[in-house]
């Protein structure tokens, strides 16, 4: 744990804009956002974009079963070294589980390969509005027909930040904000559960196919 902490410390001052948070999210949090797993017999698929220090992928290994598939996808090397490490210390509690140390933009799914369940930890409010719908469209994409994806947000941030920001800046928030509300009104059903106990608190944001 404390070593979650350290590596992501260690990352933040080069990657900002790609980790988007000072520390990795709380239990809480991950708790919330592992409700996405669905109560099935048959084996199910299930994706991670941007694992980080590995959260809420460990949780999502403590819940899967030997014949479920699980990839993880995570840009940052250091945080794929930690990962790997993570995993090869759960002696083979892990061998249905494959970590990429890749752009989650490289993922080819084909048809018969789609996920059950995605959880993107990507720090979508750091990113440009096209990259934004680039990867959520991807994402919906893999999904099977009745999959969830689930994402994480912070609370209140977003209109905080366009307080002290310049022009171009509030416009480009209020449009990462735009496109996430036109994939929330794509799904069948959005919801959204506010966790207060993260810092800072977020929401996890669940869209089903
Ligand atoms: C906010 S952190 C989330 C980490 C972890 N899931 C958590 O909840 O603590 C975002 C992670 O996404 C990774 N990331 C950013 N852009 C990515 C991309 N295009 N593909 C894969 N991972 C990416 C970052 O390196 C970082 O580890």
């Amino acid at each position: 744990m404390i070593s979650d902490y350290l590596a992501f410390f260690v990352e933040l001052p080069s990657s900002f804009k790609d980790i988007g948070s000072v520390i990795p999210s709380s239990r809480f949090l991950v708790n919330e956002l592992v409700k996405a797993m669905p109560e099935k017999k048959e084996p199910i698929r299930i994706l991670e974009a941007g694992a980080g220090t590995g959260v809420l992928t460990k949780k999502v290994i403590d819940l899967i079963q030997k014949d479920d598939e699980f990839h993880v996808y995570e840009i940052n090397e250091k945080f794929s070294k930690h990962l790997e490490k993570l995993l090869g210390d759960l002696n083979g509690k892990a061998s249905n589980v494959k970590l990429f140390n890749s752009d989650i933009r490289e993922l080819k799914v084909e048809e018969n390969e789609k996920y059950d369940v995605i959880f993107c930890g990507l720090p979508f409010m750091n990113f440009p509005p096209e990259l934004v719908d680039e990867i959520l469209e991807m994402l919906i994409k893999s999904l099977k027909e009745g999959g969830t994806l689930a994402y994480f947000g912070y609370l209140a941030l977003p209109k905080i930040r366009q307080l002290y920001v310049n022009d171009k800046e509030k416009k480009r928030i209020k449009d990462v904000l735009a496109v996430l509300d036109k994939y929330k009104a794509k799904a069948k059903n959005s919801r959204r559960q506010r966790v207060y106990l993260n810092i800072p608190p977020a929401h996890g944001t669940f869209l089903e196919l």
